[in-house]
């Protein structure tokens, strides 16, 4: 422990409380090691090469989040063909996720094994390092007191970098085909350099970037279709 994080009585080991920490996209994802359904981890070495989804629950046998990590779990193979990793999160032990599991795949999976693993978030001390908490949940933790809302999402890319974020409340499931969708779109990002529109999905038009010039994206794509000197359509 720093002496300044001892001095002010913060119960998080790795960091000071009292400065809030604030993740934002373009940020290196923290690194941490935590207990989880399949043993131990070190999370970058989880994620070793690949891209991450880690999404996260304040608790476990919560309804909404019961669909959600079935519902995730049953998209594992789609993230498997993407070089996409998933990690789910709660705040509570190991030994109780492993229950939450049974209950996941015996009402969303039809019996059939969930794949990957659950960090046991006890001290919530991830779901505060990643900035998960909610506003209430935030005063709440500083006091010591039950935190509500831990639900987030983050896609974080194979140099570590958090590349997309959102947050949810307790009341409203996440989109899971939007993670996916997403996961899709800055992949297409990066491989072609170009830029995806509103509900773009895979086979869709792309925007060339307004950094590439009329001559160097006739080089780059062959063909594109200006709608507006600023707005162009291609293929990729
Ligand atoms: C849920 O149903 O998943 C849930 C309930 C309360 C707080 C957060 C999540």
């Amino acid at each position: 422990f720093s002496r300044s994080i001892l001095r002010r009585g913060v119960r998080f080991v790795s960091f000071d409380a009292a400065a809030q920490p604030r993740i934002r996209i373009g940020s290196q994802a923290p690194n941490f090691k935590a207990p989880t359904t399949t043993g131990d981890i070190d999370f970058h070495q989880y994620l070793g090469n690949s891209w991450g989804v880690l999404f996260s629950h304040p608790a476990d046998f919560t309804p909404v989040c019961t669909t959600e990590l079935g519902a995730f779990a049953q998209l594992k193979p789609e993230f498997d063909a993407r070089n996409v990793k998933l990690i789910g999160l709660s705040a509570e032990s190991v030994k109780s996720h492993k229950e939450w599991v049974a209950d996941i795949e015996e009402v969303a999976l039809g019996g059939k094994k969930f794949t990957f693993p659950i960090i046991g978030d006890e001290s919530k001390e991830v779901a505060y390092k990643y900035d998960m908490v909610d506003e209430e949940g935030f005063k709440n933790l500083q006091a010591g007191q039950q935190i509500f809302t831990i639900r987030s999402v983050f896609v974080i890319d194979p140099k570590k970098t958090v590349r997309l974020i959102l947050t949810y409340p307790a009341s409203c499931g996440r989109n899971t085909s939007e993670v996916l969708r997403v996961v899709d779109a800055l992949q297409k990002a990066d491989s072609k350099g170009v830029a995806t529109g509103v509900n773009w999905v895979e086979g869709d038009d792309v925007i060339i970037p307004p950094s590439v010039s009329n001559e160097a994206a006739k080089e780059k794509f062959g063909s594109f279709n200006e709608v507006k000197p600023y707005l162009r359509f291609t293929k990729a």
